[in-house]
């Protein structure tokens, strides 16, 4: 007789954002060889949130690795919403821009569905303007948004099964869980699942997620999905990254994922870990936009 040994493979978004940025590069090369410019990502951040701070220089940072031109615009906490929309139109007439992010969230001062349907959807590599939303949906050319579309890399580039299987999203946000929900249930690899998109109000969420063969964790709670919610061989994908405090520390603080990955990635067949995991494919999915953006695959 045999024990059932679940070998879990970890999803390694470090290395595999590397591979994709290595691939970037190499277009960005052949472009700068025919003399061309290079393709250029702007990035709005509103005032000093740590995080989104982090994040946008993560973003800088990436476009610098693969030969991209960058412009951070750091405005004032307590800019008018007049004078973003402002900064945003001169951002969508910009003949040498190939796509720009507003980093959220926004000060409250600030209405975000304003300045989201202000932007050019031509150039919204974040994939947040309901026309490209629209076109998603309904399997036309889109910017994706950038999280699920680095999932999906994920998904193929370990060769993960999805035709078929139960999908369960935890999160219904604009930003992840919405359109990941609608992303894996499209007909296409990946894709073809069986989808479930549970939130805030679900009822007894442990009974759906034990019957799930994938998770996606996009809740935004530390820990939240427990080994006793998941069965043996799942696939979990946790798009969390929390700040909970910690004083051993330097920077007084560390970074949690939505899963307690300790003990569930034991009955996992795969699992991201946090940090490492899915962070690092959102900003590479976000080059590849701004690349499809300057080669003009999405729009004309
Ligand atoms: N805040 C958290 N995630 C994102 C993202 O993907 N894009 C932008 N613009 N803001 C965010």
């Amino acid at each position: 007789m045999y024990d059932y040994i679940c070998t879990m493979e970890l999803l390694d978004g470090k290395q595999l954002s590397k591979i994709l940025k290595s691939e970037i590069k190499q277009e960005v090369e052949k472009i700068m060889a025919k003399g061309e410019r290079a393709p250029h990502l702007a990035a709005i951040l509103v005032g000093n949130n740590p995080a989104s701070q982090s994040y946008v220089r993560s973003k800088v940072r990436s476009c610098d690795e693969v030969g991209f031109r960058s412009t951070l615009l750091h405005l004032e906490e307590n800019i008018t919403e007049k004078e973003l929309l402002e900064v945003v139109e001169r951002c969508n007439t910009d003949p040498e821009l190939d796509g720009f992010i507003v980093q959220l969230p926004l000060p409250d001062h600030i209405n975000e569905q304003r300045i989201n349907l202000a932007i050019n959807y031509k150039k919204d590599v974040d994939g947040f303007h309901p026309v490209n939303f629209g076109r998603m949906v309904q399997g036309l050319p889109a910017f994706l948004p950038a999280t699920p579309f680095g999932i999906l890399m994920m998904l193929d580039r370990y060769h993960i099964e999805t035709e078929g299987k139960n999908c369960v999203v935890i999160g219904r946000s604009n930003i992840v869980g919405q359109p990941m929900s609608i992303l894996l249930s499209r007909k296409a690899y990946p894709g073809n699942c069986t989808v479930t998109l549970a939130h805030s109000r679900t009822k007894n969420l442990s009974e759906i997620t034990r019957k799930a063969d994938i998770i996606v964790a996009a809740i935004g709670r530390p820990n939240y999905l427990k080994a006793d919610m998941v069965s043996e061989g799942v696939v979990v994908i946790d798009v969390g990254i929390n700040r909970v405090e910690d004083a051993s520390r330097k920077r007084g603080y560390r970074l949690v994922g939505d899963v307690d990955f300790e003990n569930v990635a034991p009955k996992c067949s795969h699992i991201t870990p946090v940090p490492g995991g899915v962070g690092p494919l959102t900003v590479t999915g976000l080059l590849l936009n701004t690349l499809k953006s300057y080669n003009k695959e999405v729009y004309i």
